[in-house]
């Protein structure tokens, strides 16, 4: 008997408690707007953010002058960030998928009301998230000391391979990105069946979209370039080699084609 009342008044503490704190957080509207807050935050689906551009505008000068770098960070990416996570609110059953999975499968996974907002914004976010990385100050700092930056490693050794030398491989690469008609993209991808290939897209069209997975690529949009370079883009594909980082490059390349 003693058991039962014991229970009973163990019972009776807990619920005063939680009428306490009901009492309190519904008396304190700011401690109520942060747990809606919380809560809401938890039911959100999954956002896109920008990512942190990994040196200041000014670092790739002057081969990438700081207002380019500027507006195509805080302007160009972001909204392509905006509108794939505008885009995807629509359809909340998709939005945890990974971006990758989302433009590789575009066709069979994508509802088609959302489709070509996830692939133009998709791609977007997707390409541009991948260029930051593979430029650097370090690579800068060799270029103006004349020191020519070269592919080593792995893929260094790959380049060769497939093109027979860099300067080769260079050349091509050069001449995918001076054709792509309008605005668009040159790549070096891993392809599916693992080898290297030069490949251009249209538009924000990302290599994923046909499972290749991209180790090196150039943006040849005009905004890229038209602030330093006006209309001329040969001249600002002849100057982003300077700012090539080939350690990202390798590091990419190394974890598509050695996985
Ligand atoms: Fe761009």
């Amino acid at each position: 008997m003693h058991k039962v009342i014991f229970i009973l008044i163990g019972a009776i503490k807990i619920a005063i408690a939680k009428i306490a704190v009901w009492y309190y957080i519904s008396n304190n509207p700011a401690v109520e707007a942060v747990l809606i807050k919380n809560i809401e935050q938890i039911n959100e689906p999954m956002k896109y953010e920008l990512p942190k551009l990994p040196y200041a505008y000014d670092a790739l000068e002057p081969y990438i002058d700081a207002k380019t770098m500027e507006l195509h960070y805080t302007k160009h990416h972001q909204t392509y960030v905006t509108k794939l996570n505008e885009a995807l609110e629509k359809h909340p059953e998709i939005a945890d998928k990974p971006l990758e999975e989302l433009l590789a499968n575009l066709d069979t996974v994508v509802p088609e009301d959302i489709r070509t907002a996830v692939r133009n914004h998709g791609g977007g976010h997707a390409n541009h998230s991948f260029f930051w990385t593979i430029m650097s100050p370090e690579a800068v700092a060799a270029s103006k000391a004349n020191k020519e930056a070269v592919p080593a490693g792995e893929v260094g050794d790959a380049i060769a391979g497939v093109f027979g030398d860099f300067k080769k491989f260079q050349e091509e690469f050069n001449a995918a990105a001076a054709s792509v008609f309008g605005s668009g993209w040159a790549w070096l991808v891993v392809g599916d069946d693992g080898k290297l290939a030069i490949v251009k897209t249209g538009q924000q069209d990302s290599p994923l979209m046909k499972k290749q997975k991209p180790v090196l690529g150039l943006d040849v949009w005009e905004h890229a370039y038209y602030i330093l370079h006006n209309a001329n883009r040969g001249e600002y594909i002849k100057n982003w080699w300077s700012v090539v980082d080939w350690i990202a490059v390798e590091r990419h390349y190394n974890s598509h084609a050695l996985t």
